[in-house]
Order: structure tokens, then C-alpha cells, then sequence
């Protein structure tokens, strides 16, 4: 596996490839994140993982200093997974001069974790369409994970025609229903056997949702409050459409469940989707 560090010399190697797939991570690279990359090798030929740790996308109390760095680690796993190059900039080739120009995404970016996370989806899309750009990939995968920030780029992607296949990967999840994530590393022991309620509690949403039930904001305040009675400290837990990420109206089939919640010191979001025969 290569690892290249600057624009100048991945723009050299990729010059002979035909037909690339990019897989945007921040490191720290766990089972989620391989299972994007073995996506990616189904799409194309030649995979590039790239691992930059975002300073646009924190904001102070996202804590960009403490962002678990494991580049060895990281190369280590990704070599295994069978990824052929990763791309690992530094400040200085990402952002030679503070970045001015910016992606600045529609109202939708300013919901769900754009409340709690204001300017995340902002830094997102401008390093996502950099990026992009550096690498011109025929192909993109992101994990389902971050669902917002899914139906963003894909959004980013159509608006700008970009002229990148975005692909989706289910969410890795641990044997107790727990999606994988970086921060899980920084559960302590307690919080880590209580972390895989979120899941359970939008599992609860889904069966009554199948069962008929379409009183969603009874649903979701019911989800909140049972969260907060075992120690949560509850952003949202909420019913959408999976288009648009908007209320859902009547008849809507095509829905997802979206909860960010804190335990102890860490944050956690996951989702479910819901297709209503
Ligand atoms: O999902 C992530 O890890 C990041 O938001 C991304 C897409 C790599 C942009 O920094």
C-alpha cells in the first residue's frame, strides 16, 4: 500500500488511472471504516482512503486537539483491507493559507447536528470538495452512519455536478447493536454496557412505527424522556424522511430515525431506517 502525503505527488500518481474510488475518513480507522474501503474496491479498481483530521469541521467544544490520531495503526488495518493508496495531508498542504472560501450547504445542514455542531457541515463540505477535487475519484463511499452528512454530499454533489458516483455503506455495528465510531474509545466501562440503548431505543420507534402507530412527536418525546431517566443527555431523537430529512407527511413510507445523545462526556448518533410497506 502506498501512502502519499502531498496534492502534487498523488495528483502524479493518479494521472494513470482510469477509474478511481476515494473513501474520506478523519482516522482512527475501525471495522466501519473497512467495510467502506471493501465497498470501494467493488467499484473500482484503485481505492484512496485519505485520512485528515478536519480543523474546519470542529468547533471548540468538538475538541479538534483530542481527535484520536493512529496513523500506523490506521495504515496498518487499511493495508489488510486491501486499500491501495492512502492519502494523509497536513495542515499545511490541506490549508496553506487560512481557507476563505467556503461550501456553505442549504437549511438542512443547519438541522440535527447542524444545531448542536454549528459550522460542522461547512467545514465538511469545503474539505469533502477539496478533496474531491485533489483526487478526482470516479467514485465516493460514506458510511450511513453519519446520515446527514450523506444526504449532504450527495446533495453537494448533484448541485455542483460533480462528476462522482456517491455510494452508501451500511453502519458497522458491534454485537450488541452498538454502531462503530471513534468515540467509542472513550466510553468508560459502565457507559459502554448502557451506550447500545440509542440503537435499542430506535429499534423500539421502528416496530411501532410497523405496528401502525404514526404519532411521531409522541414517539420521539417518549424516546427522549426514557433516554434521560438512564443518564442520557438528549440532542434529538426524531422521525424523518429519508428525503430532505423533513418531517415526514402523511403516508410517508421512506422514513428514518436520527437520536444524538451524550453519555458521560461522549456524544453518540446513530440511526434506523424505516420503509413502511
Ligand atoms: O465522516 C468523516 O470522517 C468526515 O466528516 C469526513 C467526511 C472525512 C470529512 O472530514
Amino acid at each position: 500500500m502506498e501512502v502519499i502525503r502531498t496534492i502534487s505527488d498523488l495528483r502524479r500518481r493518479l494521472s494513470t488511472e482510469n477509474e478511481t474510488c476515494c473513501v474520506p475518513t478523519m482516522g482512527n480507522i475501525h471495522d466501519g471504516h473497512l467495510s467502506l474501503v471493501k465497498i470501494g474496491k467493488e467499484r473500482a479498481p484503485t481505492v484512496i482512503t485519505t485520512i485528515f483530521v478536519n480543523r474546519l469541521q470542529f468547533s471548540q467544544s468538538d475538541d479538534f486537539a483530542h481527535y484520536p490520531r493512529t496513523f500506523d495503526d490506521d495504515c496498518e488495518k487499511l493495508a489488510v483491507a486491501g486499500n491501495d493508496i492512502v492519502f494523509c495531508p497536513d495542515e499545511d498542504q490541506m490549508y496553506p493559507e487560512p481557507q476563505l472560501f467556503f461550501i456553505d450547504p442549504p437549511k438542512v445542514a443547519k438541522r440535527l447536528e447542524g444545531r448542536f455542531r454549528p459550522g460542522h457541515f461547512r467545514g465538511v463540505c469545503t474539505v469533502v470538495t477539496k478533496l474531491f477535487n485533489v483526487v478526482q475519484p470516479q467514485h465516493a463511499v460514506f458510511g450511513k452512519k453519519d446520515y446527514q452528512q450523506l444526504a449532504i454530499i450527495r446533495e453537494l454533489t448533484e448541485q455542483l455536478a460533480l462528476p462522482i458516483n456517491i455510494v452508501s455503506a451500511e453502519t458497522v455495528r458491534a454485537e450488541d447493536g452498538l454502531a462503530l465510531s471513534s468515540r467509542n474509545r472513550f466510553l468508560t466501562e459502565t457507559e459502554r454496557s448502557e451506550a447500545p440503548r440509542l440503537r435499542d431505543t430506535m429499534n423500539k420507534i421502528k416496530t411501532a412505527i410497523l405496528d401502525g402507530d404514526r404519532k411521531y412527536v409522541a414517539m420521539e418525546y417518549a424516546a427522549g424522556a426514557s433516554l434521560a431517566r438512564y443518564g442520557w443527555n438528549v440532542d434529538y431523537v426524531v422521525i424523518r424522511a429519508q428525503k430532505g430529512l423533513r418531517r415526514p407527511t402523511e403516508g410517508e413510507s421512506k422514513l428514518v430515525v436520527l437520536g444524538a445523545a451524550t453519555l458521560g462526556s461522549t456524544r453518540l448518533i446513530d440511526n434506523l431506517e424505516i420503509n413502511v410497506e
